[in-house]
């Protein structure tokens, strides 16, 4: 039977398709890149070339980087699909926000997240990983074991999963890691206004420890972020 019989759509994105099936006996998604009717053909097939590139090969570089992602099954450029892991008990760093977490019991949940946000990015830079859309959608909580009862979203035994990797790409500069900051704090802005302090709580878990240029990433980032201030006050 030609797997297309049991593809299931699970969402349809801005620039993608997700299906899930089983592939190999593993619990799998696929993403699809639809082509963009506004784009020359041609060029079409470049870009989503690109992302796709992108996308995998920053999950194989985040191996290194000690981040968890989902696992990288399969490449087809000519179907336009990424095949990797798919997560079925999981919930988008958003959601879990919006609907878990409890304003008034003192947030602990909301610490714990911020903590898990700034040393996943932070690991990401050390090891130049530059993803490129940094918001609270891209990021999935897991159960940190297989074995997790139906309780895994209370039980604080969480980790973080970074996904859609089509924007990133790897460079060493500070300025780099400064947009990606400030990328973060906009999606937090719109996303979690209720939140105001969720920033300079993953900031403060992205500084501690770090090994490398901290301070002139930090200044990079509030430079991009006056420049962001002034095109606002402009435009
Ligand atoms: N490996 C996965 N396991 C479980 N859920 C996933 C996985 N990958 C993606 N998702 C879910 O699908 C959503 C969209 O995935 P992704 O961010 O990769 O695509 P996208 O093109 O950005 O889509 P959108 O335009 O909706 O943001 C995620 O926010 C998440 O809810
Ligand atoms: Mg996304």
């Amino acid at each position: 039977m030609s797997e297309e019989h049991s593809l299931k759509i699970l969402k349809q994105g801005a620039e993608a398709k997700l299906f899930i099936c089983n592939y190999l006996g593993r619990p799998t998604l696929i993403k699809e890149r639809f082509q963009k009717n506004y784009r020359h053909p041609d060029l079409d097939t470049a870009i989503t070339k690109d992302r796709i590139k992108n996308e995998a090969r920053s999950i194989v570089r985040c191996k290194t980087a000690n981040v968890r992602t989902p696992a990288l099954y399969l490449v087809d450029f000519e179907r336009r699909r990424i095949y990797m892991q798919h997560f079925e008990k999981s919930i988008t760093i958003k959601d879990f926000i919006i609907n878990h977490v409890k304003k008034e019991s003192g947030d602990k949940s909301l610490s714990l997240i911020a903590k898990l946000i700034g040393e996943t990015v932070r690991k990401l830079h050390e090891n130049n990983i530059i993803h490129g859309d940094l918001t609270t959608s891209n990021m999935l909580l897991v159960p940190k074991s297989e074995n997790e009862d139906a309780n895994w979203l209370e039980s604080g035994e969480l980790d973080l999963v970074m996904i859609d990797f089509g924007l990133s790409f790897i460079d060493s500069s500070t300025e780099d890691k400064g947009v990606d900051l400030y990328v973060l704090e906009r999606a937090l802005i719109s996303t979690h206004n209720d939140y105001p302090d969720l920033f300079d709580e993953i900031l403060d878990a992205y500084k501690k420890f770090s090994k490398n240029n901290i301070k002139e990433i930090i200044s990079k980032f509030e430079e991009v972020r006056a420049r962001g201030r002034k095109r606002t006050m402009v435009g």
